[in-house]
């Protein structure tokens, strides 16, 4: 069976844009590989976070990959920091990454912009990623448009080490979906919908209540042509918003630009709050039963142990290829 590794950051409540970009598809995908999906806390951390607030979200987040229907039988879910491999891997990643590659990464130019004391770990990120996927022999990275990069980063890093040190490392292909690969802000429609976007407005939430969800839906940005068609170039919030219903309701664009046809966007925009809000309503159920259950901690548990045990057998092998540590 091939395998999969992704990972979510544990900062703020996951959008519906990871929701869609990313955990919808991994519910998707754990049918047909042996997925190992993680809450990537150290990666969290290369900014800023108040403890308790990050504690709470790791949890939470926990709760909402199960509630999204991520089976814990199943698929291996755990918490990076809790497996040490990855940080000792991510260490001999970022001694064969070069600080000029690191540099061209578009999110380190747009997490670091303008800003005062940025942490030597934004820039090092990626080789932190690349660890993660790869001491897991990942045959497969499902992620959203914004990660491509990073996983294109990770197979020249495999590369690399494979023809220094000898082949290791499994080289691993990226997933992304094909509707909803980059889900954009409600009130820039050209932006990504991002979990730090100070405008509330342009995101909802996977937890959103149906109030929030309908109102921000209703003030989202459009365009005055009044018709509802495909075309991100010149309709670009209105494709969003085709984009959203379609994920959230199964029904194709085409057939739902049938369904809108002659109707305006008061009309349409309501059915896109519909079919968000019946979606998540069983996600929103499961999630408040499990966030203070304690099955949550006896998957976390397990989880933690699986990946260790995968993880520092890769591990091993690395730091041997690599000539560090003894040789037994
Ligand atoms: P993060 O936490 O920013 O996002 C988690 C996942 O959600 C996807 N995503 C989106 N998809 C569609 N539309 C959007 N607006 C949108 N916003 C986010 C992301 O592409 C991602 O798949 N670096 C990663 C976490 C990570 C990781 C990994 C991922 C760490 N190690 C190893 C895969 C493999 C990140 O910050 O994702």
């Amino acid at each position: 069976m091939k395998t999969i590794f992704s990972g979510v950051q544990p900062t703020g409540t996951v959008t519906i844009g990871n929701y869609i970009g990313a955990i919808k598809q991994f519910t998707e995908l754990q049918e047909e590989y042996d997925c190992r999906f993680c809450i990537v806390d150290q990666h969290a951390i290369t900014v800023q976070q108040d403890p308790d607030e990050l504690t709470k979200t790791i949890r939470s987040l926990a709760a909402i990959y199960i509630a999204s229907g991520i089976n814990p039988e199943k698929s291996t879910l755990f918490i990076q920091s809790e497996v040490p491999a990855h940080a000792q891997a991510g260490w001999m990643m970022q001694c064969i990454s070069y600080i000029g590659e690191l540099e061209r990464m578009t999110q380190f130019k747009d997490k670091s912009d303008g800003k005062e004391g940025v942490s030597a770990a934004l820039l090092t990120y990626p080789p932190l990623m690349a660890a993660d996927i790869l001491i897991y022999n990942t045959n497969v990275v499902p992620v959203g448009e914004d990660q491509k990069q990073h996983v294109e980063l990770t197979r020249d890093l495999a590369e690399r080490f494979n023809k220094r040190y000898g082949e290791v490392l499994t080289i691993p292909e990226i997933r992304i979906p094909k509707i909803g690969a980059r889900i954009k802000s409600l009130q820039d429609p050209l932006k990504k919908m991002s979990k730090s976007d100070p405008n509330q407005k342009g995101t909802i939430r996977i937890l959103d209540t149906p109030n929030e969800i309908e109102k921000k839906i209703k003030s989202a940005v459009t365009d005055s042509d009044g018709f509802v068609k495909f075309d991100e170039t010149n309709k670009p919030g209105v494709s969003n918003l085709l984009t959203i219903e379609s994920a959230m309701s199964g029904v194709s664009i085409a057939d739902l630009e049938a369904k809108y046809e002659g109707l305006g966007y008061g009309a349409f925009k309501a059915g896109v709050a519909e079919a968000i809000i019946g979606h998540l309503a069983p996600v929103q159920e499961r999630y408040t039963e499990l966030l203070h259950s304690s099955e949550l901690d006896v998957h976390l548990d397990r989880g933690a142990e699986k990946a260790n045990t995968i993880a520092s057998a890769t591990l091993k092998k690395m730091e041997s290829a690599m000539g560090i540590g003894r040789r037994r």
